[in-house]
């Protein structure tokens, strides 16, 4: 059972805008927004111990979260077994400080024991994990070959010799043109219905930079724009495949996500070496060390 959670404490600043007239202020959690429209750290972690698993037919036990956020993520992993330990690190102080008082305060003395909360450049050397997770495709922030390729060898570095890199990667027809993708968030704990927004402002092919907005509104009219913005740089499978093994990695494994019967993601991944394109895709890309 996750018990980290606490909506309740609402811990920043920002304020929600009304659009006309612009007079209703009430404090909003852009953290709580974004942990219940853009993250599940409980599917990912039982995705990331399935897949370690049948590569190394052993159960994970030390992790590193990079580009950590407020790390939910490392926050479940260590609640997800006793023996688990993780390693968190995020450069933005404000997100830091709101995961160690949101999230680590409300764990037990056992887990917080467990869990190092970083701020700092996740381009790194640490001790060495069994798996290093990068999502939301964060490793995107670096733009530069010669970056993505120095963050793929620390993090070779930093892994046991039974150790692999997952990231999240996305593509399809349409992840290249401006949209805007609409999702109602109707159940959230402790936060009433809210809409979360995620768009694509623009995409430079020449040097495949997309340039993304994350926005949540309201059903009185409410709305925080631009809650998160980011500058990714789109890079392909096939440059990730090449990097890592250009980083030293021994092998690198493409998992795919499955479709509903409305074409929808269902949350379900299997290994693949060679898919059908389509309007929008999602797959992780693991590099074994
Ligand atoms: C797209 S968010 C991802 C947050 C989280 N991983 C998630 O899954 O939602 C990117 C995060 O990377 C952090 N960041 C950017 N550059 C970084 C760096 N060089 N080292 C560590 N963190 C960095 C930002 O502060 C931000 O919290």
């Amino acid at each position: 059972m996750v018990n980290y959670l606490n909506y309740a404490n609402v811990s920043n600043n920002l304020t929600l805008t009304k659009k006309l007239p612009m007079k209703k202020t009430q404090p909003v959690d852009i953290h709580a927004l974004y942990l219940a429209s853009v993250q599940d750290p409980m599917s990912d972690i039982e995705r990331i111990s399935n897949i370690y698993s049948e590569i190394f037919q052993k159960q994970a036990k030390s992790f590193r979260e990079d580009f950590s956020g407020t790390f939910a993520l490392s926050c479940c992993w260590v609640q997800s077994d006793i023996e688990r330990s993780a390693i968190a690190i995020d450069i933005d102080h404000e997100t830091v400080e709101y995961g160690k008082k949101n999230y680590l305060a409300n764990m037990n003395e056992s887990e917080q024991g467990r869990l190092q909360a970083i701020e700092g450049n996740c381009i790194v050397e640490t001790e060495a994990v069994d798996v290093i997770a990068t999502f939301n495709f964060s490793y995107c922030l670096l733009h530069k070959r010669s970056e993505l390729l120095d963050y793929f060898k620390k993090c070779h570095t930093s892994l046991n010799d039974n150790g692999m890199m997952i990231m999240d990667n996305f593509g399809g027809s349409d992840s290249e043109i401006p949209e805007v993708q609409e999702r109602d968030i109707e159940h959230a704990d402790h936060l009433g219905p809210f809409i979360f927004e995620f768009e694509r402002k623009s995409f430079n092919p020449i040097d495949r930079l997309a340039h993304y907005g994350i926005h949540f509104k309201f059903p009185d009219g409410r709305e925080v724009m631009n809650a998160y913005t980011y500058h990714f740089r789109m890079w392909s499978l096939t440059e990730l495949k090449d990097l890592l093994e250009e980083a030293g990695f021994s092998k690198s494994h493409v998992y795919w996500e499955k479709c509903d019967k409305d074409g929808f993601g269902n949350g379900e991944f299997y290994q693949t070496l060679e898919e059908e394109n389509s309007v929008n895709w999602n797959a992780y890309i693991v590099g074994v060390k």
